[in-house]
């Protein structure tokens, strides 16, 4: 039998307990197609600050290049606020990301039929939403060099190589082509050089894959669009800043933060981990939603360890859940039957 290795680091806050959850979910799903899980529980954040004195131990980074994908919850907290910026949480994470060496950020944004009434934006728009979001995550402007602080300027540098481009844009057009082969390439080109730059990189990839049909946007009118009529949007590919701010909007169509996965891939391990934090104000209260976890498990299943029929049982599982009205309480507003706990939730999906 196939047996895979996965990372787990169940952090801070409500991390534990939406993370136990995803691995019920993942156990019961290995067991129904026939392969093997096999957990190495490892620490970050405030958890690890704790017991090592350090957000991001060593035995972490050696840790994580010996699995096949790692599965995260969150972490942080009103606990570890006051230490200095390189020994918080969130060093840590950031640590661990560029350690990975994780340059693809894929955030999906769709909007489950059952919950159009859970959204801010009119059901009839953003019914039957389904986005993918490919975003760069270690380059750009969050990175580029020279960057400085002074009393009467400041700047930082937008920047991208060719090398960077190509592999992002090759994650997005293998992506569009599982899904409806249509990617939209967002940028700033009318303005920025690097934009310029980007788009004839991807134009250039876009060759080697003439069933995708690629198209270009500006990011101000993407923004304004994502808003207008989401359903036009199937791949959005774009630079880390732009993307930063994109997918935040994009996954508020959903109604909310506890649904949404996401992945960041690159050469090596992928990283798995919902969208959300480490929710303080409602941790080991058991009323976290588990579903982002959920579903962040399956896209570990779905890109890391292509095991497709298995991720497709979890977010059928899903929405059949919610289909007949089961509904944590942050989403309990939207047509619900039963208001459940975070381990009910586990338990309904692990068992559909
Ligand atoms: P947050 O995402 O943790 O919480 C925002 C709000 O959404 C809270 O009211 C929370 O109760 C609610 N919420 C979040 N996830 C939920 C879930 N699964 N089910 C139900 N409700 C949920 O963001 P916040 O409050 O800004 O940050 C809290 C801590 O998390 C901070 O220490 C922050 O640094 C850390 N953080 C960690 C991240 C990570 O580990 N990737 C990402 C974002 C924040
Ligand atoms: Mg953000």
């Amino acid at each position: 039998m196939k047996t895979y290795k996965i990372g787990v680091i169940k952090g801070d806050g409500i991390g534990p307990e939406i993370v136990d959850e995803a691995i019920k979910v993942l156990d019961a799903v290995s067991v129904a197609q026939g392969f093997n899980l096999k957990y190495d529980e490892m620490l970050l954040g405030g958890s690890a600050i704790d017991e090592t004195g350090v957000p991001l131990p060593e035995e972490t980074i050696q840790g994580v290049k010996k699995c096949d994908a790692v599965l995260f919850g969150a972490i942080g907290g009103p606990k570890w606020d006051n230490l200095e910026r390189h020994l918080r949480p969130e060093t840590g994470l950031l640590g661990l990301r560029k350690e990975m060496g994780t340059f693809a950020n894929l955030r999906p944004a769709m909007v489950y039929d059952e919950l159009v009434n859970a959204s801010s934006l009119k059901p009839a728009v953003i019914q039957g939403v389904d986005i993918m979001v490919v975003r760069e995550l270690t380059g750009g402007i969050y990175f580029g060099q020279p960057r400085e602080l002074h009393e009467d300027e400041a700047f930082n540098t937008m920047i991208y190589t060719k090398e960077e481009v190509r592999r992002i844009a090759v994650v997005a057009f293998d992506i569009a082509m599982k899904r409806d082969k249509r990617i939209c390439s967002v940028d700033k080109a009318n303005v920025l050089e690097v934009s310029q730059f980007w788009r004839e990189i991807v134009e250039e990839v876009a060759k080697d894959y003439p069933e995708v049909e690629l198209s270009h946007m500006y990011v101000d009118n993407a923004a304004m669009q994502l808003i207008r009529d989401p359903k036009q949007f199937d791949v959005i590919l774009t630079g880390n800043i732009f993307g930063d701010i994109l997918s935040d909007a994009a996954s508020m169509l959903s109604g909310s933060i506890g649904l949404l996965p996401s992945a960041s891939t690159g050469k090596g391990v992928g990283l798995f981990e919902p969208i959300h934090g480490s929710a303080p104000d409602i941790a080991g209260q058991g009323i976290a939603n588990p579903l982002a976890t959920i579903s962040s498990a399956s896209m570990m299943l779905r890109y890391a360890l292509n095991e497709t029929v298995a991720a497709d049982r979890i977010d059928e599982a899903i929405r059949k859940a919610l289909a007949e009205g089961y509904r944590t309480g942050d989403i309990g507003d939207y047509d619900a039957k039963e208001i459940c706990t975070c381990t009910e939730m586990g338990d309904i999906i692990a068992d559909y």
